[in-house]
């Protein structure tokens, strides 16, 4: 198959990069941050997420960011593990939520304390109530490579809660390898078996880079029809629930690769490099690059 002509950043590190830093943010940095990256022309940004605080302290303030949010610049969605969750974002006035699922048993009753039928039945509601006040819902599965508690996962099991996603009304279904532990081998492997049951234009992949195997397999996801990438700006981030698991890929990385294969995104990497810096300098993080370095040369 040929490389897409152009593809959709699902820019997630407000969310899945800083409910993993050890530093907390106050709220006017995180929308500093979420402002920053709809003008380097980010169009959708996971913003926070409606969970539990005592389980997730560092997206407590979340219903203050979302409501200082400039509404109009891109679309800012949230996390909602559940009704209450869901609750919160209508309060906010949030257009677009995701309900997140696991591929193994074990990281369900880590990650959302309940098993992963348990968790279908709660997100065919919040998906059902979500759609009646017109928020769109994207599904997350995580742990599609593996998982840190039961290690290998069952693709036909993946297809299922895909398919049980979309069938709840799920506009796409964000495969996620949570630990980095994927290989480009066992990205076309996962696909193959998904794409024959579900079209490239309903899935993303949402790849933590803890070996650096990400960019190798969002190319090779590429080759695969695949047009929606979540990435993070400076990679940060992880999973408080998937120890040793490392950020998203960069979005600057990200788009590094997109430039080189010629592929379109409308964002401004100088702009996205600038809240990289921004970011990694207020969490007391090394940058990734600085301005004038390899990633800026496009
Ligand atoms: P639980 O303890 O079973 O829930 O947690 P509960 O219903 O028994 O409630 C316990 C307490 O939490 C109660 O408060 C509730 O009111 C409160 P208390 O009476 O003790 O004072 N509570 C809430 N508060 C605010 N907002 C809510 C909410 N719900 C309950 N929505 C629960 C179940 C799902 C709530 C919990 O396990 C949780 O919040 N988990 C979230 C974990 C999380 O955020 N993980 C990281 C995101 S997933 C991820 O990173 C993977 C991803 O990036 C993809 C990938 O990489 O693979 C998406
Ligand atoms: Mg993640």
């Amino acid at each position: 198959m040929s490389l897409p002509k152009a593809v959709k950043i699902v820019e997630v590190g407000p969310r899945d990069g800083l409910q993993n830093e050890s530093a907390s943010l106050d709220v006017a940095t995180k929308v500093e941050l979420v402002h920053g990256l709809a003008d380097a022309g980010l169009q959708t940004i996971e913003a926070g997420s409606f969970v539990s605080p005592k389980w997730v302290p560092q997206m407590a303030g979340s219903d203050e960011v979302f409501k200082q949010l400039a509404p109009g610049q891109a679309t800012y969605t949230a996390l909602t593990p559940n009704m209450r969750g869901l609750d919160r974002a209508i309060e906010c006035n949030v257009k677009e939520i995701a309900v997140f699922a696991a591929a193994s048993e074990a990281f369900s009753q880590k990650n959302i304390n309940c098993t992963i039928d348990e968790s279908l039945e709660k997100f065919k509601a919040v998906t059902q109530k979500a759609m009646a006040h017109n928020i769109a819902v994207r599904g997350y599965i995580s742990c599609v490579a593996g998982c840190p508690y039961q290690g290998g996962v069952d693709n036909k099991k993946i297809n299922e809660i895909a398919q049980s996603l979309l069938d709840m009304g799920c506009y796409e279904i964000s495969l996620g390898d949570t630990i980095g532990v994927a290989k480009p081998d066992d990205i076309e492997a996962l696909l193959s078996d998904i794409l024959m049951d579900i079209t490239a234009s309903k899935l993303a992949v949402h790849l933590h880079d803890t070996y650096g195997q990400a960019i190798a397999n969002i190319k090779q996801s590429l080759n695969m029809g695949i047009t929606t990438i979540d990435s993070s700006v400076a990679g940060l981030g992880g999973c408080p629930y998937a120890k040793g698991a490392s950020g998203n890929v960069a979005t600057e990385h990200v788009i590094h690769l997109l430039n080189e294969l010629g592929i379109e995104h409308n964002i401004n990497l100088n702009k996205l490099i600038e809240v990289s810096q921004f970011i990694s300098h207020r969490l007391g993080r090394t940058p990734l690059a600085d301005k004038g370095s390899k990633l800026n040369v496009k």
